[in-house]
């Protein structure tokens, strides 16, 4: 069935997993994406009316983070445009711990539109889909503060979240809190994808300043080491995000995925063992 729900970033890590479990209820949402018909894009505002035309619930991820310059003003103008339309309910994915992104909830929250955010940790899939995969294929992974503890959360619970609460109003004003159901280090995290994929990684705890300088050689675009240098330096080391929340559990009634069944359903993809030719 064809429906007034638009998923922005509908075949991203996130927003892919939100459409696969409204297609389940048997909802056909509009997919938000460059690629989509009609297509939106962030950096073209004249693709969004058509986007939105006719939406009623949406679920709205921004790429590449709230937290880069500019998100704030493009949350702004795509609320606005928004409540003219008659969108009436809008669930924002934001990061927990975020100067940048609460600025883009208090936009949303502030709105007149009714709204839940899904507020989520660090994400498991950033190992298979994401910046952290390509040192596993190398098998050397390099990384600064190797014993920060994060409650890494699986993309398909924050999913289930997220289609949860847009269908069902008795969520709306709420801040859901998405975490994983521990607190886990870089390092268990190399360890454990070493046993589960059955490779031997090598894991190196460096400095910020190697890591940024690493990047910076490996020619990676300034506004991503911008990024990722942020994430770590603000997101990272926020006492904040040191925390384990049940939210998943209170939404869906079920505990969260432990990051070791992840690595194990990852493993079986064999997407850890496309070893890169050095
Ligand atoms: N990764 C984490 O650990 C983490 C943690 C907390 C919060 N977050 C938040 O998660 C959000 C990202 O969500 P996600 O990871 O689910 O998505 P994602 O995988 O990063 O995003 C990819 C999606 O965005 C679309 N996209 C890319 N560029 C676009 C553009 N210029 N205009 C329109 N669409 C574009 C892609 O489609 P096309 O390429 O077809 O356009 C695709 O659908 C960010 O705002 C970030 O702050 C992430």
């Amino acid at each position: 069935m064809k429906t007034n729900i638009l998923v922005i970033g509908g075949t991203g890590k996130t927003g892919r997993r939100v459409v696969e479990q409204l297609q389940n209820k048997g909802i056909e949402p509009r997919i938000g994406s460059r690629n989509a018909s009609p297509s939106f894009d962030w950096d073209d505002k004249d693709t969004w009316v058509n986007a939105l035309n006719g939406i009623e619930r949406m679920y709205v991820t921004y790429y590449p983070d709230l937290a880069v310059p500019g998100a704030k003003e493009a949350i702004q103008s795509l609320t606005y445009l928004a409540k003219e339309l008659g969108v009436k309910k809008m669930v924002l994915l934001s990061g927990k711990g975020e100067t940048e992104a609460e600025a883009c909830e208090n936009i949303v929250m502030n709105s007149g539109i009714d709204y839940t955010i899904v507020r989520a940790s660090w994400f498991n899939q950033n190992w298979s889909e994401s910046f952290f995969l390509e040192p596993i294929l190398t098998g050397e992974v390099a990384l600064p503060m190797s014993n920060v503890l994060i409650p890494f959360v699986d993309a398909n619970d924050i999913a289930e979240v997220a289609a949860t609460v847009l269908l069902d109003d008795s969520y709306n004003g709420e801040i859901i809190e998405v975490t994983g159901p521990e607190l886990i280090t870089f390092k268990d995290i190399v360890n454990i994808i070493s046993k589960t994929s059955n490779r031997s990684l090598n894991f190196y705890d460096i400095t910020l300043e190697q890591y940024i300088d690493g990047m910076k050689q490996m020619q990676i675009p300034n506004d991503v080491v911008w990024l990722i240098e942020y994430l770590f330096t603000h997101v990272l080391t926020n006492p904040k995000n040191q925390l384990v929340v049940n939210d998943i559990e209170r939404v869906l009634g079920r505990k969260a995925k432990p990051f070791i069944e992840y690595a194990k359903e990852t493993a079986k993809t064999g997407i850890w063992s496309q070893v890169e030719v050095q």
